[in-house]
């Protein structure tokens, strides 16, 4: 029987996949071949982890809306974006994701830069159609994913990720590397689920960015791990990747045990900051629960 947890994510991602469905561009015309491999790695099973993070933020704050599902929409193109560029042969170079050819395998490498950028700028797009918001909220929104998505986030960590090949990191450099190639864009999830209510108060805010730190690290964490334990099978990309790059990885540094200790730690800190809220955040703590506990 499907749990609670399966149910909701269920719902979350039905209502961003009608997102996604109605912004990205039907694979049709001059253009098919890009629209088609945008298509393709967007529609292709993920777990809608950032999206659920979206809805579940809103729903903390009791104000879930028609604008939640266009915020959840903007981050989960980020999302494939990065994972189409990550999966390159100038990155990580990995020929299956989510169980099926990366988009550079399926279309060729040109395709992939280009439907990566494309998902990109479609993400912002998708950032000036929230309804009912005021400019000064719309505008936040938008710097905050260019921020936590760009230069000052996730591409940060994805430099010092490629940087960082072959090198034995300090636990500081570890954590700025985790932190900024995944945790910010679990944080922009977050923050901005719940800004785009208009109802969340500061304290609300610091203490949703506060979880998001804690899971977002605890993501990556388990992310390696199970590049050590899973199978290829099981998490629809090739298991043993991080080993066969020689990258720096919570389990290649501090070994398999702290990595776990590690993770169960920051589960209990994301569920600790929620404290201030009622059961209006359960999906916030059960979402903490499977990003730890998940197996792919
Ligand atoms: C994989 O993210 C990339 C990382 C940041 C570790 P997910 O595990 O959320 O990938 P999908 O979207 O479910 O395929
Ligand atoms: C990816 O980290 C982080 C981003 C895509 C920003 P990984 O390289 O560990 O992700 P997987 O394991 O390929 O999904
Ligand atoms: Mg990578
Ligand atoms: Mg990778
Ligand atoms: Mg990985």
């Amino acid at each position: 029987m499907a749990t609670e947890l399966d149910q909701l994510l269920h719902s979350y991602t039905q209502q961003v996949d009608a997102q996604l469905e109605l912004i990205i561009p039907q694979a049709a015309g001059p253009a098919s071949k890009l629209y088609k491999a945008m298509r393709y790695s967007v529609f292709n099973g993920g777990k809608r982890v950032r999206p659920a993070l979206c809805f579940a933020a809103a729903d903390a704050i009791g104000a879930s809306n028609s604008n939640t599902a266009k915020v959840a929409a903007a981050v989960e193109m980020i999302h494939a974006y990065s994972l189409i560029h990550d999966d390159l042969p100038a990155m990580d170079d990995d020929d299956l994701r989510r169980g099926v050819p990366t988009c550079h395998i399926k279309f060729d490498e040109a395709t992939a830069i280009l439907a990566g950028d494309g998902l990109q700028s479609l993400a912002f797009k998708q950032l000036t159609e929230l309804a009912d918001l005021p400019a000064s909220t719309n505008l936040k929104l938008i710097a905050i994913l260019s921020d936590l998505a760009g230069c000052n986030g996730m591409v940060s960590g994805q430099a010092v990720d490629l940087a960082s090949t072959g090198k034995q990191l300090s636990a500081d450099e570890l954590d700025y590397m985790h932190n900024h190639k995944t945790g910010a864009l679990i944080e922009a999830s977050v923050v901005m689920g719940a800004l785009a209510t208009d109802q969340a108060t500061d304290t609300q805010i610091e203490a949703l960015k506060q979880y998001a730190r804690a899971i977002g690290l605890a993501f990556q964490i388990q992310d390696d791990i199970l590049d050590v334990e899973s199978s290829t099978e099981e998490l629809g990309k090739s298991q043993g990747s991080d080993s066969a790059n020689d990258k720096a990885t919570y389990t290649s540094i501090l070994g398999i045990e702290k990595a776990r200790s590690e993770a169960k730690r920051l589960y209990q800190t994301s569920i600790d900051t929620l404290s201030i809220f009622s059961t209006s955040a359960d999906p916030l703590r059960a979402l903490a629960k499977f990003i730890v506990h998940r197996s792919f």
